[in-house]
């Protein structure tokens, strides 16, 4: 049996009739950037993350990005220090240095993987300005302790959504914890669009109106506002097709959350490390991400049967050149795990026979070991 590691057409084929009318009531209205779809994708958005609003942009890049400037987390010509986590996409730093910040980096928590608010604190210098947490492979981060820090050096901080669409701490949904959270809709997500999108949620209006006027910088109000802009907008179509997602997106996450329950039950126990959650509510599992000494001879079984599998992340990002300097410290806790991780396939239009068939060959594998 071949199983690939994601396998977006199968999702396709369930809302295929319902897409395909709400992308021709698009095309048909001749409006097709920040439109009505948007406006209405943007409230519904909102109302789904318990936030008062948000802002639809091009990508979660671009919404990082826009959100960290909106926020004044990150300030023209002050190369403002912005701490995150090193194992993360590599878009999370680039956007920091995108918006004209330094990203700093700071441990992960052993067993989640997700920045330590310690090792945060032990991060923060005077130039510090914000913080950048990433609830990692759809797990929550730490938002009472990362917050707590935050508010103790009065820091800003902007949630890394991307991967987290719908994973809930402290009886809050993600994006509604910071200053401001950034979403993307890339279609591998949770939530995925037919192209690329993002979006910024926040409580502060303003902020959201900001993030309006910065996503299109070329627009008569925007130049003048003395803010350099951007032009990064979420189109009708995505919008209209991530409105119909949306209505789909808590059973998706269900799903999700039983297959990775039936990965724990076949896999506990074994050489395999499983991922280690605060909790049911605070994970979403877009990614099933687990740890072995031998990853590559593990991964090379699961390929010979046809089971696809993915790294991530193939590199921390304190190691990579554009972004390692001398003031970084050794982060000893991501570095021990980044030669382990390796992903299985896990998305709601896996079977669970497909799953079951993942967890013996696994097995099998660990019993010749
Ligand atoms: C954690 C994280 N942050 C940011 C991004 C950037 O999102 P996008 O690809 O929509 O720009 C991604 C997606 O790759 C991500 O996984």
């Amino acid at each position: 049996m071949q199983i690939p590691f994601l396998d977006l057409k199968r999702q396709y084929k369930e809302i295929e009739d319902e897409v395909t009318a709400s992308i021709g009531g698009v095309l048909r209205s001749g409006a097709y950037i920040v439109g009505s779809e948007v406006e209405a994708f943007e409230q519904e958005w909102a109302r789904f993350c318990g936030v008062n609003g948000a802002a639809g942009v091009g990508s979660g890049t671009d919404a990082l990005i826009l959100a960290l400037k909106a926020s004044g987390g990150i300030r023209e010509g002050h190369n403002d220090e912005v701490i995150t986590t090193p194992l993360t996409a590599g878009y999370t730093a680039l956007a920091i240095a995108g918006a004209g910040g330094v990203p700093v980096f700071a441990d992960i928590n052993p067993e989640t993987l997700t920045l330590d608010p310690e090792a945060l604190e032990k991060a923060i210098t005077p130039r510090t300005r914000a913080i950048v947490p990433v609830h990692l492979y759809g797990q929550m981060s730490d938002m009472q302790g990362i917050c707590d820090v935050a508010s103790r050096y009065g820091l800003i901080v902007i949630e890394d959504a991307a991967q987290a669409h719908g994973a809930c701490s402290g009886g809050k949904r993600a994006g509604a914890h910071g200053h401001a959270a950034a979403f993307s809709f890339y279609p591998t997500k949770n939530l995925g669009a037919y192209g690329d999108g993002g979006a910024v949620t926040s409580n502060d209006l303003k902020l959201i109106e900001r993030v309006k006027v910065l996503r299109q910088g070329g627009h008569p109000f925007a130049l003048q506002t003395n803010l350099i802009g951007h032009n990064s907008r979420l189109d009708e179509i995505q919008a209209a097709v991530l409105r119909v997602k949306l209505k789909y997106l808590e059973a998706w996450n269900k799903c999700r959350k039983r297959l990775a329950s039936v990965y724990r039950e076949l896999l506990s126990g074994g050489t395999l490390k499983i991922p280690v959650t605060y909790d049911l509510e605070s994970h979403v599992f877009h990614l099933y991400v687990v740890q072995h000494l031998e990853r590559e001879r593990l991964r090379a079984n699961l390929a010979a049967q046809g089971i696809e599998t993915m790294i991530h992340y193939p590199f921390l990002l304190h190691q990579q050149p554009l972004f390692c300097s001398d003031a970084q410290r050794p982060l000893p806790v991501a570095e021990s795990i980044a030669g382990k991780i390796f992903s299985l396939p896990l998305y709601p239009q896996l079977s669970e026979a497909e799953v079951r068939q993942v967890a013996q060959v696994t097995l099998n594998f660990e019993a010749t070991v």
